[in-house]
């Protein structure tokens, strides 16, 4: 009777541990179906392969329509934003790096031909933030391009030359460590650049919003 009762007692466990390790099984079944289905839908990081026309009002010689590229990454919960810009078909343009940290309030732009960064605080009519993007891209992302667009010009003159790296926080740190990195000042519209600072700046044409800019970034002469 003894060993009856030990048996159906050892019985009574083999079932248990088994029901436990079906639970569990279940609840990781569940756990990956839903981290699959569910948190993959919500974009964690996006990338899109972006192109747009823009009518190219900024040198009369060429003026015309132009097609410029770019490579857009959005991080929504981190809440920034880095585009690539290749090298230009067209020339007079620099391929960059740009970050537009909105936690930070800061944007940086590595221009790839000087290796050097730039930071600026982030301007919010031009740069759209990160959810803003991400809707307008997937709504263009049917058609592959914008509608037609237009461009503007900003000039940035580079001031003082940033040592202390890591204040531009861990995004801008990672794009910028290791590179000669200064801080920019925008210049008023009215002061346009003359021929003879023209040699001292470099372009970078990029877009983040429903038009393209040219931000026009000159040394101090
Ligand atoms: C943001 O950009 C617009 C368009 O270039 C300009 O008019 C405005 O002054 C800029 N704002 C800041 C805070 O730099």
């Amino acid at each position: 009777a003894v060993q009856g009762r030990r048996s159906s007692l050892s019985g009574v466990c083999y079932l248990t541990m088994g029901l436990l390790v079906l639970l569990l099984g279940l609840v990781f079944a569940s756990m990956y179906v839903y981290r699959y289905f569910f948190i993959t839908q919500l974009p964690r990081e996006s990338v899109f392969h972006c192109g747009v026309l823009y009518e190219d009002s900024l040198y009369s010689p060429f003026k015309g329509q132009l097609e410029l590229h770019e490579d857009v990454k959005i991080y929504i919960e981190e809440n920034y934003e880095q585009i690539n810009v290749p090298v230009p078909q067209f020339g007079g343009s620099d391929p960059a790096d740009i970050i537009h940290d909105f936690q930070r309030g800061l944007t940086a732009y590595h221009d790839i031909t000087l290796d050097k960064c730039y930071v600026i605080e982030l301007n919010t009519t031009i740069v759209m933030p990160p959810r803003n993007l991400w809707e307008l891209l997937v709504n263009v992302k049917k058609g592959t391009y914008l509608p037609q667009t237009y461009i503007i010009q900003e000039e940035m003159i580079a001031t003082e030359h940033v040592s202390d790296m890591e204040q531009l926080g861990s995004f801008i740190y990672r794009l910028c460590s290791g590179k000669e990195t200064y801080r920019l000042k925008r210049r008023s519209a009215r002061r346009r650049i003359s021929r003879r600072e023209a040699g001292n700046c470099h372009r970078i044409r990029h877009f983040e919003n429903t038009f393209v800019v040219e931000t026009v970034i000159c040394k101090k002469s």
